[in-house]
């Protein structure tokens, strides 16, 4: 008889695991937890991959969502761009490899990254339904269609069903079927992320469908593309150990010398030659790919204790004071909108950073609790809007913060109040797996703060105005009120025509009081003013 504890024995259970029970088991770690939230990660995945396509070849993004129910949590999700397509030649990969994309190794802000997004949809809709996703794309060289799924066992796409299809298609469009999900409303569904998509890139147009049949468009209200993001390379202070050896294990130089100089932004000779005198025993001659974890490590505290030239800061790709608030004006319609834009930072030493807000005050501002009003924090990581894991989200501490009393606001919990908070980086910490949170890091808290300060002030200018010209419009009021009475009496006393008094009475008071009636417009008491440099103030306006 076998003995059970024998190698043999135990070993025999030994497996490899398919990337598809790998998916089914971490299928959390990819964001699809809880119905609601699957559904909204698939059309995240989709509508990012259309942005960060269109975008690189400086296309104006026009992204339609179309979502139906099937069945009970059954829903078909299509989402068709303008985009450049994707080559025939590619499209099973890109579609149904794990891990395959064009954006790895890249230090440039974008929104995908690792090649996990379209290939773990595809995963999804072959676990939930059995079924492959359908593709249909118009390059500058094919037009086809057809369906892919995945080989769960070797990670290899199967295409079947391959036509060619018209050629007055240009861009990608993919159409899948989806079980274990449903489609809401409130702040976890896809029309919320959908208009928030929207606020944070005016420069996209996106349709919605809903499964009730219901359209909506959110218009763009911008008409360039953002400034393009430049490729950087990483500043040594913002790389840990494990980081510093996946460069290494991917670089083609022949010693770790000069893949240090060629990998890392401010790295010179000078340089080498420092880390030689404090870092003692690494061989710096050898391959990169010899490096040791311990080696990395080492090194990386050696990088901490050097001085170094700060790192660049134009590789970050922001909204802009001027996107935010036309965005805002666009999609919220608010009473008001002021927007702060500060400087970039560096966290960590080595990373840049940078953080804009808008907040929006009245009118579509806030949401709605039944009929109570209550503020709302919108928060962005690179322009994409995270919808979960509010409360282990640095913006959420920051805003949460805030003294919202000295900025006029009473409760921030009770007033038509949104904040709108951006934070980009090349390196965003996020503070868990499913990419939902900016991690808490002091000094990113702090930065965030500094700039929902500033434009809380014009916030803060705004409601003080309005509530000083609403105690002043109830006193014009009353007073005329009593003008009729007043003039009776004195034309009583004096004699006086009682129409005389009471048109000089009324002169006078409307002369003290005619700045309320100043610039008007269109009734609402328009106002816009830019006040505060771009480097200290916020700059408001009034819809
Ligand atoms: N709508 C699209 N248009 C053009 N290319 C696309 C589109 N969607 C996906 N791709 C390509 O497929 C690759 C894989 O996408 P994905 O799995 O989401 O990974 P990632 O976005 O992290 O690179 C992308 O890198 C891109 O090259
Ligand atoms: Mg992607």
């Amino acid at each position: 008889m076998a003995d059970p504890n024998d190698a043999d024995t135990i070993f025999k259970r030994f497996k490899e695991h398919s990337i598809a029970e790998f998916f089914k088991k971490n299928r959390q770690m990819l964001g699809y937890s809880g119905k609601v939230r699957s559904l909204t990660t698939i059309v995240h995945e989709y509508v990012t991959n259309s942005m960060d396509a269109t975008e690189e070849a400086g296309i104006l993004p026009e992204i339609s969502v179309d979502v139906r129910e099937l069945g009970e949590d059954k829903y078909s999700v299509a989402v068709t761009d303008n985009g450049p397509g994707i080559p025939k030649s590619i499209v099973g990969k890109a579609m149904a490899t794990v891990l395959a994309g064009t954006k790895f190794h890249r230090y440039m802000q974008q929104r995908g990254q690792q090649g996990i997004g379209a290939a773990s949809c595809t995963l999804f809709s072959l676990i939930t339904t059995n079924k492959p996703i359908h593709v249909k794309a118009g390059t500058s060289r094919d037009s086809y269609e057809c369906d892919i799924s995945i080989d769960t066992r070797n990670n290899k796409p199967i295409i079947t069903n391959a036509v060619d299809s018209e050629k007055s298609f240009k861009g990608f469009s993919v159409h899948g079927e989806f079980g274990d999900v449903k489609y809401e409303g409130g702040d976890h569904g896809i029309y919320e992320y959908l208009k928030r998509t929207a606020l944070a890139n005016p420069h996209v147009q996106i349709k919605l469908h809903e499964p009730d049949g219901n359209e909506i468009l959110f218009p763009r209200s911008a008409s360039s593309l953002p400034k393009r993001p430049k490729e950087i390379k990483p500043h040594p202070l913002g790389i840990n150990a494990s980081e510093l050896l996946e460069f290494a294990q991917a670089s083609q130089s022949r010693k770790i010398s000069s893949f240090l100089i060629e990998t890392f932004s401010r790295f010179t000779q000078n340089k080498v030659d420092e880390i030689k005198q404090a870092a003692h025993g690494i061989d710096l001659e050898k391959e990169p790919r010899h490096l040791k974890w311990e080696e990395a490590e080492q090194l990386v505290k050696v990088f901490k204790s050097l001085k170094w030239v700060s790192p660049e800061l134009d590789s970050l790709s922001m909204i802009g004071e001027e996107g935010i608030a036309a965005a805002i004006k666009n999609i919220l319609n608010p009473q008001f909108v002021s927007v702060s834009e500060r400087k970039p930072r560096i966290f960590r030493g080595g990373v840049p950073f940078v953080v804009e807000t808008g907040i929006a005050y009245g009118g579509g501002a806030g949401k709605k609790i039944g009929d109570a009003e209550s503020g709302s924090i919108l928060r962005f990581a690179n322009k994409v809007p995270l919808l979960f894991d509010g409360s282990a989200c640095a913006i959420t501490d920051a805003v949460r913060g805030i003294d919202w009393k000295r900025y006029g606001i009473q409760k921030f919990d009770e007033e038509p109040v949104s904040v709108m908070v951006n934070v980009s980086s090349v390196y965003i910490p996020y503070s868990g797996v499913g990419k939902q949170a900016v991690s808490k890091e002091e000094e990113i808290i702090e930065e965030i703060k500094l700039s929902v300060q500033e434009a809380g002030r014009g916030i803060q200018r705004y409601i003080s105005g309005v509530r000083n010209r609403n105690i002043q419009e109830s006193k014009y009021k009353i007073i005329m009120r009593y003008i009729s009475q007043l003039s009776g009496d004195l034309s009583e006393l004096t004699g006086t025509e009682r129409g005389r008094i009471e048109e000089s009475l009324k002169e006078l008071v409307d002369s003290k009081y005619r700045h309320l009636f100043a610039d008007e417009g269109d009734g609402q008491g328009a106002a816009d003013s830019r006040n505060g440099s771009k480097d200290s103030g916020a700059s408001v306006t009034a819809n």
